[in-house]
Parts: C-alpha cells; sequence; structure tokens
C-alpha cells in the first residue's frame, strides 16, 4: 500500500454507496486503466467491481475471482478484467497472470488485493482502498494515484460526485 495522504477520501454506508463511487470511478476510467483495490478483508472491492463493471455495461453477473484468478466480462466498449491475487503465494503465479497483456487498450483491469504485487504491475494505477469503520455498512474509501497514468484525471477525482440510483 502507499502511505501518502490520499486524493479523496469517501465514506459510503451501503453497498449501492460503494458501487456508487465506482460507478463514477468508470465513467472516468479509460482503455489501458488499471485500478488496485486494497485494505481490509471483506471490505467491498468485489462489490466495487460489481459496481464498476455495470457502469460499463457489463450485463452478467460479476462474481469474486478468489478461486479462479482472472475474470473477463465484455461491457459495451470495453473489456473488464477483474482479478484477485490474494491467493498467489508465488511470484511466478503473478507472472502467470500476464498482466502486462491484460493491460491493453481495449480493456479496463481491476485487481483486488494488487498492493501485495506492485512491483509486477505494468504501469501506473489508480488505488482504491476499503476500509471497515464502526457500523456494519460504513466503508472509507480511499483514492490515490500512483505514477502518470491517473494523474492527469487528478481534478476529475477531487469532483467526483457519486450518485446513487434513486437519489436525485
Ligand atoms: N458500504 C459498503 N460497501 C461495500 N460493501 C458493503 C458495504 N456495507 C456492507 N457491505 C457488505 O460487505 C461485503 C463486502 O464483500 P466483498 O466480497 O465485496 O468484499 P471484498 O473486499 O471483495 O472481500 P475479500 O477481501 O474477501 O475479497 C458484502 O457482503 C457487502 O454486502
Ligand atoms: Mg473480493
Amino acid at each position: 500500500m502507499t502511505d501518502y495522504p490520499a486524493i479523496r477520501s469517501l465514506a459510503t454506508s451501503s453497498v449501492r454507496g460503494t458501487q456508487a463511487v465506482a460507478a463514477a470511478l468508470a465513467r472516468l476510467s479509460r482503455a489501458g486503466d488499471l485500478l488496485v483495490l486494497c485494505g481490509d478483508l471483506g471490505a467491498g472491492k468485489t462489490a466495487f467491481t460489481q459496481g464498476f463493471g455495470r457502469a460499463l455495461g457489463v450485463t452478467t453477473p460479476i462474481t469474486s475471482p478468489t478461486f479462479t484468478l482472472a475474470n473477463r466480462y465484455e461491457g459495451a466498449e470495453l473489456i473488464v478484467h477483474h482479478l484477485d491475487v490474494y491467493r498467489l503465494s508465488h511470484i511466478d503465479e503473478v507472472r502467470d497472470l500476464g498482466l502486462h497483456e491484460l493491460v491493453d487498450d481495449r480493456s479496463v483491469t481491476l485487481i483486488e488485493w494488487g498492493d501485495v504485487i506492485v512491483g509486477a504491475l505494468p504501469g501506473g494505477y489508480l488505488e482504491v482502498r476499503l476500509t471497515l469503520c464502526d457500523g456494519p455498512d460504513d466503508r472509507i474509501l480511499e483514492l490515490r494515484t500512483v505514477g502518470v497514468d491517473w494523474s492527469d484525471r487528478e481534478v476529475a477525482l477531487l469532483d467526483l460526485e457519486p450518485r446513487e440510483p434513486g437519489v436525485s
């Protein structure tokens, strides 16, 4: 995990709230982007990806890749790669994922626990750190840009206004 201050910190109190943040970030995303999802076990990394994928037009159910390691979904314009590297114990297994090939100009890639393999990541990324809070449904989502790939969108990240569906 990176240890400098977050560019943005957002509190949510429901899955829908977290997915609204994810949808807002999906609208900022572009081909070739990488997002690293990290933080507490069970904080909502997979729930975040579900909201992110739906906003990009993925209609099939997005499920946890804990055992499959990598799932691929067709969005309206982009492919969404969803990986979970929690169970990887050896650098060879990380290499087998073929990250450099996945992160291409037709797709957006989200990696749960990607902070444990930062040295193997192909480029810059947006880190989304999810933390459990006092209430059972309360979460903090912290955003950090690493490298140049997201740095030109820092103003947009500061201005991010997630809207939950049905809330005007
Ligand atoms: N504000 C919230 N944001 C996200 N998830 C929430 C929130 N409140 C409650 N939840 C619940 O927390 C759980 C999050 O599970 P999820 O599988 O998305 O976490 P995860 O971070 O991917 O877990 P793991 O570390 O095992 O991969 C879900 O059961 C979800 O309904
Ligand atoms: Mg998960």
